[in-house]
């Protein structure tokens, strides 16, 4: 008989992020895992791109996850289309790299509402009786090694990823009692299209500096997938309020 407690057949997940890097490299493995799956980005392009990497049933929402009324409408719109929904991973978001003096208030505000308030939003309308489905609920949210650990010029994403970490331990206690786990992945660096973006921005000794933080090396999108697969799985079913460091050993040292 087959053993597979990796199989997600028969739930249905929503994607933030799900037009590029992590996001991607997540909706393609829990759709081969059996899982049904709502994809959101800004990225319809991208979305349509990474649907037809998905073997099973997707449904796309183009979503500003800045704006909280789109977040709430749509989803709401999403449930009786598609289904109700067995838990949401958000991984959408950007990085914010400026020295204390450079930090402004107006891009903080961007960067925070995306990166954190979103989950907040969508934690509110999933929780709720005509979108949780009942069963085998699991959120995963994404922080980052600077939401854990210090590095410089970084006040405003560290802000925003810490904030995460603050959120995930706060709803599971809050949630316990509902059977619904929340748990956050600290991924190191891993290389996506946002890390691309920075690394040209970046000199070949900070580069070298970077490689050597990872003692595995960087990290690619699946390791992460990989990381959301065993939390939304009943493997995980004892976990909650937990902060998975998937970082290639950078927070061991
Ligand atoms: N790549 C890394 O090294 C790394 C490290 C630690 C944490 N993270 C975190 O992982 C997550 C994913 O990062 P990635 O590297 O895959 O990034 P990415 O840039 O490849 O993908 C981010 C996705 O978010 C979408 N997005 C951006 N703004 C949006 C908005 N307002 N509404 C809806 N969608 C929006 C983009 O269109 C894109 O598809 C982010 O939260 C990031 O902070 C990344």
């Amino acid at each position: 008989m087959e053993c597979n407690p990796l199989n997600l057949r028969g739930r249905r997940y929503l994607v933030t992020g799900a037009s590029s890097g992590i996001g991607k490299a997540t909706s393609i493995l829990l759709s081969r895992l059996g899982a049904e799956l709502v994809l959101v980005d800004l990225n319809v392009d991208g979305l349509k791109c990474t649907q037809s990497l998905c073997p099973n049933s997707t449904y796309l929402l183009d979503i500003n996850l800045t704006d909280s009324g789109a977040i709430k409408q749509k989803i709401s719109d999403m449930v009786v289309d598609f289904g109700k929904l067995n838990g949401f991973a958000h991984i959408a978001g950007r990085p914010y790299i400026a020295p204390l003096k450079g930090v402004s208030e107006n891009v903080c505000t961007e960067v925070y509402k995306l990166n954190t308030y979103a989950a907040i939003e969508l934690a509110k309308i999933f929780t709720n009786r005509k979108v949780y489905a009942g069963e085998h609920g699991s959120v995963v949210l994404i922080s980052s090694v600077y939401g854990v650990v210090g590095s410089a010029a970084n006040v405003g994403y560290a802000m925003t990823k810490s904030g995460i970490i603050g959120i995930t331990k706060a709803l599971a206690m809050e949630f316990a009692s509902k059977k619904i786990r929340f748990n956050c992945i600290a991924p190191g660096f891993i290389k996506t299209p946002m890390m691309d973006a920075n690394v040209n921005s970046f000199d070949q000794d900070y580069l070298d500096t970077l490689n050597n933080l990872h003692p595995l090396g960087l990290g690619e999108p699946d390791d992460i997938a990989f990381a959301v697969a065993y939390l939304f799985s009943d493997m995980a079913k004892w976990v909650t309020g937990s902060v998975m460091n998937v970082d290639g050993g950078f927070t061991a040292q």
